[in-house]
């Protein structure tokens, strides 16, 4: 992503009267390395939640795909692979012919998840595409055995409820009748367990927000004093949704070389970060229902924290 790019997106989100920095810009080498600590804490259950799903039901996701054999299996975003490649194992023991087409706007991103995969599983047909995921997944239309397209690890949380069902819109009128989906989503659950999940007692979450800030430092020239700075964030069981933020802890005044632009912050000012959804199986009925998308069967970890949903176009 270009530096430009980031600056103007901190320049827009900074000046407005509400202020908001893009979550996209969490994963520069430290917040990835960061996120990674966050995916192996306790608290945060989502990670090994999805894993537990698709390591022991992977044969009955299988059984209850109308496509047996001879498909594509493409996956938008995989990050690392480790939990796909858990679903990929059952698929290669079983003899099973499939094509595995992991799309990502990053070379890097595709070239190390190759290098998981074979690591993990030997040589299988892997091709890559680096490229917009709506690009990608349209050029595959021409292409005529049947998809199963992965998006995994509750990314659709991360979208309003309006922009996640125009996403999973996009999506849908991508795929020809017949094709599969299988997303990930996070449910709803004792508030208690998600409120720590985004808000770890180590403090890993914290330093993971606050790393957006430090990244400003970095790469525009910004002078934010950490000392200064805070994090906070809560889950309101009404309407499923975690709302995280960086609280200013004094008035203060912000410098950002690259923009050549000072920022003031109030005492107590927050700039929102992320919204992470929770929902319930009802509503992802509705949500993939009304975009074109059956629901064949919800799978669910033994807690019951985490559904990757099998998803049919009609
Ligand atoms: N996309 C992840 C999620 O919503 C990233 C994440 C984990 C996150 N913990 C966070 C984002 C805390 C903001 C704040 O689960």
């Amino acid at each position: 992503m270009s530096k430009e790019a980031f600056a103007k997106s901190v320049k827009k989100g900074l000046s407005s009267k509400s202020k908001h920095l893009s979550s996209r810009y969490f994963y520069d080498d430290k917040g990835s390395q960061l996120f990674k600590k966050i995916m192996g804490l306790d608290e945060y259950y989502l990670t090994g939640a999805e894993y537990e799903i698709l390591s022991q039901q992977a044969a009955d996701i299988h059984k209850q795909s109308p496509f047996q054999n001879h498909f594509n299996i493409v996956e938008l975003g995989a990050g690392d692979g480790k939990k796909t490649i858990e679903y990929l194992r059952y698929l290669v023991s079983s003899d099973i012919n499939f094509t595995y087409i992991p799309i990502d706007i990053s070379q890097e991103a595709n070239d190390m998840l190759i290098d998981n995969v074979e690591r993990s599983l030997g040589k299988i047909d892997i091709k890559p595409m680096t490229g917009d995921y709506f690009d990608m997944l349209d050029s595959l239309k021409q292409n005529n055995r049947p998809n199963m397209v992965l998006f995994l690890g509750s990314n659709i949380g991360n979208y309003s409820m309006d922009d996640a069902s125009q996403l999973l819109g996009n999506i849908s009128s991508s795929l020809s009748k017949g094709d599969t989906v299988l997303i990930g989503v996070d449910l709803q659950k004792n508030p208690n367990i998600i409120a720590k999940a985004y808000n770890d007692a180590k403090g890993i979450t914290r330093a993971f927000n606050l790393n957006l800030l430090e990244r400003i430092n970095r790469e525009l020239g910004g002078n934010f004093n950490m000392e200064y700075w805070d994090f906070y964030s809560f889950y309101n069981p009404k309407n499923g949704e975690v709302n995280s933020f960086l609280i200013s802890l004094k008035t203060q005044e912000v410098w950002i070389e690259e923009l050549k632009m000072n920022f003031q912050f109030q005492n107590n000012e927050v700039i929102y970060t992320e919204l992470s959804r929770k929902y319930t199986e009802n509503e992802i009925k509705t949500l993939c229902t009304s975009n074109g998308l059956d629901v064949i069967r919800f799978f669910k970890d033994k807690k019951e924290y985490f559904t990757d949903v099998l998803l049919q176009k009609k």
